[in-house]
């Protein structure tokens, strides 16, 4: 099944107002060809979306309930409310450091799809389980445990792929691992949701770089990239979309 390719920027806590030019030389720079989105931190989404109302501006996370008594929570209208079209559900880092569970993160995916957000759900093993030979099985309960029930339009659904021991280190698996990942995932989002599993984009993240972006997408069911620290400057991130639209 033909899929589109998603390239996705992952700001994490990073931006300030003195960003928005470097938001603004990548959403003009995106150009055609393949999905291209920036999530940012919450405080730049409203003036981003403002000034890229073309380009796709999305949040790191969405809390499960429409609203309600949740200090320092967003929730999926107020992220659309602020021109959002986009969120990153059960990023490793908000899993180990707020303590997600899969359940949370399947429940913030379903809140933020029935509000109209596509999302992008991570999964991702660590080093010790890698090292253990358990990571297809890992990750492949992980996703099994977070994906929602169902997800209406699959290609507003995708997953992000990122090993914990990859994420900011310079390192990443090898093209065979990458590939016999995406495989298994492949396999579970079939056995999922039917014949719309083979439409959801599953993406690769962790390290992703303008020298390793085209081997990265030229593997089967590499639909893109979640892109962490070179997503920050246009000049190490158009490259990446370059690579994602030549592939
Ligand atoms: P990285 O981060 O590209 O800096 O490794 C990816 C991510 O955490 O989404």
């Amino acid at each position: 099944m033909a899929r589109r390719m998603l390239v996705a920027g992952n700001w994490k806590m990073h931006g300030t107002a003195a960003d928005l030019d470097a938001i603004g030389e990548i959403a003009m720079g995106a150009g055609d060809g393949c999905d291209v989105a920036l999530c940012l931190p919450a405080t730049l989404i409203e003036r981003a979306a403002r000034r890229h109302a073309d380009f796709a501006i999305g949040g790191q996370d969405v809390h499960q309930a429409d609203k309600g008594a949740h200090t320092g929570c967003i929730s999926a209208a107020m992220l659309l409310d602020a021109g959002a079209t986009l969120t990153i559900v059960g990023h490793s880092e908000r899993r180990q450091a707020q303590g997600e569970s899969d359940a949370d993160v399947r429940g913030k995916a379903e809140a933020a799809l029935a509000a109209g957000l596509d999302v992008i759900l991570c999964v991702g093993e660590s080093d010790a389980i890698r090292e253990a030979g358990q990571a297809v099985s890992t990750v492949s309960a992980q996703l099994d445990a977070s994906i929602p029930g169902s997800i209406g339009d699959p290609t507003d659904f995708s997953i992000a792929y990122e090993p914990i021991w990859a994420i900011g280190t310079g390192k990443i698996p090898s093209i065979d691992d990458i590939h016999e990942m995406h495989a298994a995932l492949r396999g579970r989002l079939i056995a999922a949701y039917g014949e719309a599993g083979g439409a959801v984009r599953i993406l690769y993240g962790g390290s992703v770089k303008a020298s390793n972006a085209a081997e990265i997408f030229s593997v089967d069911d590499v639909d893109g990239a979640l892109v962490g620290g070179a997503s920050l400057k246009a000049a190490d991130f158009l490259p990446i979309v370059e690579a994602a639209r030549k592939s």
